[in-house]
């Protein structure tokens, strides 16, 4: 569970790239967060995985704010940024148990959780190799695995889909879907509006730095006239309203 309450942030001062938003990130629930090139959805995103600071507002997630207590804030959650760089000396094999033991995972546990993702994402066979051999989608997948090697409650996805082949794309919309089955919380933002309509229970969308809708898809369908698909009410909601 994420709640996000009149969370603003501006970059040097300039225009809000995030104004005063407030958000209730349910447990069961996968959640999407659509919007524009530039909306505000990266900015939301790294404030409340504690990457930015926030101008104002409050982040708390599984009941823990991330700014006053971070650590316990930090425990709950995967996060996968939407550029995949990491240590690029490091095998991918290096970098997994790094990250296991920054979480205190167990050995055994952590040994189970690397094979049985890894072979999910079929990248078992290159865990030997440095990090710098791989491709740009296969970088994406081995922060994932190292993201959900602790098993956290919440996942916090920045656009997870992009790059990844149409089998791994597959797979983590499974997971996604088991875990929030599990009545866990899963955030994502995405541009791909299909993949929204389909997988997600709920939805914002932010353009501008501002919720211009937040509810499940069919409560969305409901409040936007001449909508034969998500793309359209889309569209629509984001369209340019200046004359
Ligand atoms: N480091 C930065 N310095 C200055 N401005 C920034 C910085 N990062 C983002 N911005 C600005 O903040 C606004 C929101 O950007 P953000 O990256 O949050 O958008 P986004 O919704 O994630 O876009 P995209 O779909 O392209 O990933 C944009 O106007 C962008 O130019
Ligand atoms: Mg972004």
């Amino acid at each position: 569970m994420i709640s996000i309450t009149n969370l603003s942030k501006s970059y040097n001062g300039k225009v809000k790239a995030v104004d005063n938003i407030s958000l209730e990130i349910p447990d069961g629930k996968i959640f999407g967060f659509l919007g524009p090139n530039g909306a505000g959805k990266t900015t939301t995103i790294k404030m409340i995985t504690g990457i930015l600071t926030p101008d104002s507002g409050n982040i708390l997630v599984s009941g823990h704010d991330i700014v006053k207590e971070p650590l316990d804030a930090k425990r709950s959650f995967a996060y996968v940024p939407d550029d995949p760089d990491v240590f690029p000396r490091l095998k991918g094999s290096e970098y997994l148990k790094f990250i296991g033991d920054i979480y205190n995972v167990p050995s055994d546990l952590r040994l189970e959780r690397m094979k049985d993702l890894s072979r999910k994402f079929g990248l078992e066979d290159v865990l030997g190799d440095r990090i710098q051999s791989y491709s740009h989608g296969m970088r994406q997948k081995l922060i994932l695995i190292g993201a959900l090697l602790h098993d956290p409650e919440n996942w916090i996805l920045d656009e997870p889909m992009t790059g990844l082949d149409p089998k791994s794309s597959f797979q983590l919309k499974d997971m996604m879907r088991r875990h929030a089955d599990d009545g866990k919380t899963v955030f994502f933002s995405t541009h791909v509006l299909d993949v929204a309509e389909k997988v997600c229970d709920h939805i914002a969308i932010i353009d501008k730095g501002r919720i211009l809708f937040n509810g499940t898809v069919e409560e969305m369908r409901g409040e936007v006239r001449n909508h034969a698909s998500l793309e359209s009410m889309f569209l629509e909601l984001t369209g340019d309203t200046e004359e």
